[in-house]
Formats: C-alpha cells, structure tokens, sequence
C-alpha cells in the first residue's frame, strides 16, 4: 500500500513537470498546452501544436490549481481564430468553426503570431466538429469554477456562441435530431468509418445543448428563435439517442426479429436496420445485465462497435439515462479485459480488420487491427472514465483504472497510446511525453480525491 502511494506520488511530480514544460507563450502569456513534448516524428508531425481537444484536462487541471489565467487566454486566442465567413474553391465555408490545432510561429518582422489548423494542414484534410462544441463546454466550467460570468457575455463571446449555435442547428439534408458530420472529425482524426451521426459528437452536442441557455443571452428576436430552436432539439436530441443508439440484450433480440422494409408514419423498425447486420461477436459478449451505446446509427445502418468516449461524455452530461449508465459501468466491469486490460482505456472495441478495415481505413497502417485508433488503448481517457465511473458511483472500477495505469504510465514515460488486444505493448509509433495522457492521470486523482469538482461539468 505504501509502495502504491510512493508511487503514485511519483509519477503525480512526473506528470506536473510535463505539464509545466508544455505551457505554450504567445507575446509572454500562457496560451495553451503543447501536445507532446517528444514524439519520434516530431519535425513532420503537429504534436507541438496545441491542440483544442487536448488541452481539455490541461484546463481541468490548471482551473482545480486556481491557475484559471491559462484557461482564460486559451478561451480567447481560440476565439481569435474561429473562422470568418470566406468562400474557397466555390464553396462557403461557415464562419463559427473552430480549430482542431495551433501554433505561435514568427512572421517576416520576427513579430510572434498564432497560426490556426483548420485541417488545412491536417493529415486528411478533415476540419475539427468537436473543438467549437468543447469549447463552449471549456467556457461554462470556466464560468462555472470562477464565477468570471463577465466573460462569455462579452460581445465577441455571444457572437461566437450564436454562430456555433446556427452552424450546427440550421437546416441541413438531415432529418433526425443527430448531427450529421463526416469521418475523421473528432478525437477520432483518421478514416475510420465513423462518418454519420457518431456518438461522441451527439454527446459533446448535448453538452453544448444543455449548458446554451445559461451561456446564450439570445437578445434579438432572431437569436431568441435560435434558442428556442436548441431547446427543441436538446429534448429531441436526448430522446433519440437513448432509443435509437441504446443496445443491451432486450434491444438485441428486438433487432434480431426486426421486419424490415415497413413504409408509413408508423413503422417499428424506422431507420430500416437488417438484422443480417447483426455482427457476429456481439450476442456473445454482450453480457446479460449490462449494455451500451453504439458507434453510429443512421438509414440502414447500426455501428455496432462500443466507443469509449461517446459513452463516457453520455453518462457525465446525462444523455444517458441512469440505468443505462449503470449499465455501461457494468460492461466494464464484465468486459475489463476487453475495455481495459493492462492499460486504460480501450478507445473502441472491437478492432476492425481483414477487408473490414481495408475498406473503411483506406487501408491504413497506423491505425492496424488493435492499434493506435483502431482498438489501441489511451491513457487520455482515463479521466473521462474516472469521471463516468464516479458518477455512476462505481468509484471501485474508477480506483482500479488509475491504478492499472499509474505505474506504467511513468516507467514507460508517458506514452500516447498502446497496441495489441490487451493494451501490453507501447504503441509502435506512440510519442513519449504525451501531454493529456500525463493530464489525465492527474486530472484522475484529482476527482478522485475530490468527486465535487464533478459539478463542474455540463
Ligand atoms: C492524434 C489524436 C487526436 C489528438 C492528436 C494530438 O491525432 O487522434 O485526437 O488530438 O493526436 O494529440
């Protein structure tokens, strides 16, 4: 037990001395948080940039340390860089996005700037759908530990807010209350066959969704619609996605028995699921008491795959219901080896592979059966897994991830990512000194310590 806490306090020093040397400057003040401070291909790759989604439990952390200078500089140099309304190669891009990354990076006068990446420079090409939506998340627990109020009712706040607001509610070719994006465009930043509706964009929507009308003063009668509009949808939305995306084994057997082909107003199976598309494994592992979300629902089309993320963002802003949330919880417990095994957290399962993954990767090697995206393990989602378990009261399973991870993570300095079923083996191309796995730890036990920082979130 002594040797634990020795440890732990250990690899706590370790992860802050991280933390601090990844601070990022831009005319003297603190910005952001640089990615990685090492990583194999560091003069090619972006990992020296900050990344939005990254710097999420930098901020946690910095806001828990009374640190909310750094978290407030973030908010406004990402502010700064939304895009404007601009018309590219005879296409409008919206103004409200936000960038997936940035960078300080001198001019010709060696005058220091902030360079945004919109996906521009991105491997892909894909523009971000999650940074706008975390950062408005960021800014209410901002709001929320500080009490600053003053800033999200600045006018370039409400702005910014109306736009995001209007880019994700406006009539689009969609007609259910999910969002529709396209792959690559979340946590998730390769093909991965997850273009639709996947459910960490849903959740992080309903976060947005839930929090918007303490944030939104909605002073015109246009804005005031623009509200009410994301009232509708918050309800429609919470609906939808415990109905439609929700699995355990009663909902299995439905799918199952599914009569397909139904036209009319009043069809069961109305997104027209075959149940032919049933994979294979999951009658089998699918554990009796437990269930979970799925990856993506939309016409013909169930995802079967179990994401981490989309299903812990759920169970923190209660997009689930608490049933279902404790029944996510219980799959972990069931399936720890599957979902956890020697390192937290697998960030989906199962792997993809064969022609399964040659068709919907592109056939990319980084992302491998049980690698890196595709079934690999990271430690950045211990704390959203911390947090969920705790929620759910389930501070036992919360307890033994972080001590699953709390040794290795510091003999192994720090990786971004593991490979192989399990979660044994340092990812083949993993950077070392990753900063949000070295913030995740800490961020862990510091709700572990104190679960009431939870109220912080949406
Ligand atoms: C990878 C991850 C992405 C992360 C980035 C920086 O591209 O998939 O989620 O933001 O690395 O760490």
């Amino acid at each position: 037990m002594e040797m634990r806490t020795k440890y732990k306090t250990l690899a706590l020093d370790s992860a802050y001395e991280i933390l601090e040397q990844s601070i990022m400057y831009h005319d003297g003040k603190p910005i952001g948080t640089v990615a990685a401070l090492n990583s194999p291909q560091l003069s090619a790759a972006n990992y020296t940039e900050c990344f939005v989604r990254d710097f999420i439990p930098s901020a946690l952390v910095f806001l828990a340390d009374q640190r909310s200078d750094i978290v407030k500089n973030f908010l406004e140099t990402v502010l700064t860089l939304k895009t404007s309304r601009r018309l590219v190669a005879g296409h409008e891009i919206q103004p409200g996005v936000m960038p997936a990354s940035f960078r300080v990076v001198a001019d010709e006068n060696g005058k220091e700037q902030v360079q945004a990446d919109f996906g521009e420079r991105a491997i892909g090409r894909v523009a971000p759908v999650d940074s706008m939506m975390w950062w408005i998340i960021l800014l209410n627990i901002y709001v929320q530990s500080t009490g600053d109020r003053d800033l999200a009712m600045r006018k370039d706040f409400q702005d910014a807010m109306a736009q995001i607001l209007y880019l994700c509610l406006k009539d689009s070719f969609e007609v259910s209350p999910a969002l529709l994006v396209p792959d690559a465009c979340t946590m998730i930043d390769r093909r991965m066959g997850i273009y639709g509706h996947p459910i960490e964009i849903q959740s992080l929507f309903y976060g947005v969704l839930r929090i918007i009308h303490s944030l939104y003063k909605a002073e015109s009668e246009e804005d005031k619609s623009l509200l009410n509009t994301a009232i509708v949808r918050e309800k429609a939305l919470l609906n939808y996605v415990r109905i439609f995306y929700w699995l355990d084994l009663d909902r299995l057997n439905e799918i199952h028995r599914y009569t397909t082909e139904e036209f009319g107003i009043d069809s069961i199976n109305v997104l027209n699921i075959y149940p032919e598309s049933i994979p294979n494994w999951v009658a089998d592992w699918l554990p009796d008491e437990a269930g979970y979300l799925v990856g993506n629902v939309g016409a013909s089309r169930m995802d079967f795959r179990y994401f981490a993320l989309g299903n812990f963002l759920s169970i923190m802003f209660e997009l689930t219901s608490d049933i279902q949330a404790e029944r996510i919880m219980k799959l972990y417990e069931l399936r720890w080896n599957n979902l956890i095994g020697a390192m937290p957290v697998k960030i989906c399962y199962p792997a993809m592979e064969g022609l399964e993954w040659q068709v919907r990767t592109g056939s990319d090697p980084k992302n491998v059966p049980w690698s890196y995206q595709n079934g690999g393990n990271w430690p950045a989602l211990l704390w959203p897994f911390v947090a969920a378990a705790l929620k759910t009261g389930r501070g036992d399973l919360a307890e033994r991830a972080v001590n699953t991870a709390v040794t290795r993570l510091v003999d192994n300095d720090w990786p971004e990512y593991y490979d192989g079923r399990a979660g044994k083996l340092i990812g083949r191309r993993s950077n070392f000194k990753q900063v949000w796995t070295a913030t995740s730890l800490i961020l862990s036990h510091k709700l572990l310590e104190n679960p009431g920082l939870l109220k912080f979130l949406p």
